[in-house]
């Protein structure tokens, strides 16, 4: 059998690994031919492949990025965009897809069975954000730089005396704002999932200066919001799923912190940072086990299922329980962060 292979949406580091597992152990376990689909769902609606062999994967375990591109392309929103991509589905001899996304990828992935299009999920994003699985791969990677941010912010934000502002990813969910503000210890992580007033996180400097501490750290993810207020957006640009680009509330936090109090602010916008370089280990090892999982699915006709970490098993769920939704931030987790706010 061939069995194609894509990445859609922003990505994540880790996305390579996943490739390397698919395509080692579809040719030596099950013989199949394998290949790579050019910048996501574009390359099926353009015919832009890449025959995927063993040399083709040699020593990109460690590498982020993707070696098939990307792209946030909706076949949905291209005229007889899906009828396309089943014509050249048909036209490549491909029999299964293993799909490597984020919700919008997921979500074509899911309506495409309708077309005789068999997938097979993958959850990529750094923003840690699909139901259904513990973690997504590149999230691990995006903590671990954020944190090393934070660590290296304490130190000129305590010399100077100054509230530091870290700017994370984070668009609907405040999973990386969370887990790298408890791990970085900062004094107050703001998220999309807990609408915040300038005034408390004003009371929390307050506070940490009564207890001689002159400085503070603020974590504050891309997509929070003032109470009754709105996103920060970057750009009204919207892509094919119908996303703006958010950005520059960290500034805004900033600004009004200095407006409420005589203290120096001075904000750092994290951004593609996040998403660039080598996985950690964590994700390089889980990127791996989704691999090997999706290629296993493809070869036992377990199809329209995403393959998922629960706990520390390697299962699978249908991908049409997982798309459309959203894993918003633990709230037990956000508990344990307010232990240490202010
Ligand atoms: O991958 C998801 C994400 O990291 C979001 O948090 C962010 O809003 C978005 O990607 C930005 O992606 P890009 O700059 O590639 O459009």
């Amino acid at each position: 059998m061939k069995v194609g292979i894509l990445t859609g949406g922003g990505d994540a580091p880790g996305i390579d690994a996943v490739i390397r597992a698919v395509v080692r152990k579809g040719i030596q376990n099950y013989g199949y031919e394998i290949v790579g689909i050019k910048d996501g769902w574009h390359g099926l609606l353009d015919h832009d492949l890449l025959p995927l062999d063993l040399s083709s994967v040699s020593g990109i375990l460690p590498r982020g990025g993707s070696i098939l591109g990307t792209s946030r392309t909706n076949p949905f929103k291209h005229e007889k965009g899906p009828e396309k991509i089943r014509e050249n589905v048909r036209k490549a001899g491909i029999g299964a897809l293993v799909v490597i996304g984020g919700d919008d990828t997921l979500s074509v992935a899911s309506e495409m069975d309708e077309y005789g299009i068999k997938c097979v999920g993958v959850p990529k994003t750094i923003d840690n954000d699909i139901t259904g699985t513990d973690y997504t791969f590149g999230f691990n990677t995006a903590v671990t730089i954020a944190t090393d941010a934070l660590d290296k912010l304490h130190t000129t934000a305590e010399t100077h005396q100054r509230v530091m502002i870290l700017e994370v990813m984070g668009r609907n969910t405040g999973w990386i704002a969370i887990e790298a503000g408890i791990a970085g210890g900062a004094d107050i992580i703001l998220i999309p999932e807990k609408p915040f007033k300038i005034k408390e996180i004003c009371k929390h400097i307050k506070h940490r200066q009564k207890r001689g501490r002159n400085f503070s750290l603020v974590v504050v993810a891309e997509g929070a919001k003032p109470e009754g207020g709105a996103e920060v957006v970057y750009s009204e640009a919207v892509d094919e799923f119908g996303h703006i680009r958010l950005g520059g509330i960290g500034y805004y936090v900033g600004r009004e912190i200095e407006k409420c109090m005589n203290i120096e602010t001075r904000v750092v916008v994290l951004g593609h940072l996040q998403r660039g370089g080598s996985p950690t280990a964590f994700d390089r090892l889980l990127a791996t086990r989704f691999g090997i999982a999706a290629i296993d699915l493809v070869h036992e006709k377990k199809f329209n299922r995403m393959v998922a970490l629960q706990g520390n098993k390697i299962t699978s769920v249908p991908l049409k329980d997982v798309v459309g939704k959203r894993k918003t931030v633990n709230l037990e987790l956000y508990e344990i962060a307010r232990v240490f706010f202010g």
